[in-house]
């Protein structure tokens, strides 16, 4: 691998929230938080019963609001402002908020994000760490029951694609933290920068699914070995 890097794209997922508390998505056979999959991040889900569908994410909101970054975060931070890149992004699947709260910048959240709600009769997002149901009137076209968790459901499209692609051919380097690789089109981002000519490495618990895309693999806790492999890159 080379020393030194004009740009570095991180592609963060749900196992870089664990040791801040948060329940990967997989943990226990496609449940999340003790829900099925289907009944809360899908589009079926949401129309079948949105009221239990915003209970979920509210419940989620609360847990995450309390939370907060662990080493893994507050690295990704420390290499940024140490790093002489000239472009260090964040690329998250997790709809939690720790990348910012550990200040890392440049953070691009594709499934969305836990504090935020769209109306689905006018696209406004409303920013809100307070509960939102069937009832919430939306601020901007003032009809209510239309705001929908500003999540990426299965099926949906991704978010900020138009700016995360272009981060993804320049890249050279592609580091991947704490996601199983088995979500599309994420899973695939690796491919595409390696097709470009980036170094990958990934830093996971266990085996991932597209493993064999990665040039190194990191097994541990991301919050005991990606701060010592930050270290070595700042040192060069
Ligand atoms: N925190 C969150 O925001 C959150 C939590 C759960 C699910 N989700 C959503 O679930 C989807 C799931 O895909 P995913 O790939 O992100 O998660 P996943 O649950 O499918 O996979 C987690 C991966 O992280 C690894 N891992 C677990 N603990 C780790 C640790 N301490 N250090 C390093 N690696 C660790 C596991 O080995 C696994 O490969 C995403 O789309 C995301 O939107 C988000
Ligand atoms: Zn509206």
């Amino acid at each position: 691998m080379s020393s030194k890097y004009q740009n570095i794209l991180i592609l963060t997922g749900a196992g870089i929230s664990a040791e801040s508390g948060l329940a990967t998505f997989r943990s226990s056979n496609g449940l999340w938080n003790n829900h099925r999959v289907e009944d809360v991040a899908t589009i079926e889900g949401f129309q079948r019963n949105p009221a239990l569908v915003h209970d979920f994410y509210n419940d989620l909101k609360k847990e995450i609001q309390k939370a907060k970054p662990n080493p893994a975060h507050l690295a990704i931070t420390k290499l940024q402002k140490e790093y002489p890149a000239a472009n260090i992004s964040v690329v998250t699947q997790n709809v939690d908020t720790l990348h910012e709260k550990a200040g890392n910048k440049n953070v691009y959240h594709i499934h969305g994000q836990i504090n935020q709600a769209v109306c689905l009769n006018c696209g406004h997002i409303l920013e809100t760490f307070g509960d939102v149901d069937t009832e919430t009137i939306c601020p901007h076209c003032e009809v209510m029951g239309m705001m929908k968790p500003n999540i990426v459901f299965f099926g949906e499209n991704l978010l900020y694609m138009d700016k995360v692609e272009p981060l993804l051919r320049q890249c050279g380097l592609f580091i991947s933290i704490g996601t199983s690789g088995v979500v599309y089109p994420a899973a695939g981002f690796v491919q595409t920068a390696k097709y470009y000519g980036a170094d990958t490495i990934e830093f996971t618990l266990e085996t991932t699914n597209n493993n064999y895309l990665f040039d190194k693999h990191v097994y541990g806790k991301a919050g005991e070995t990606f701060p010592q492999y930050v270290e070595q890159l700042i040192k060069g």
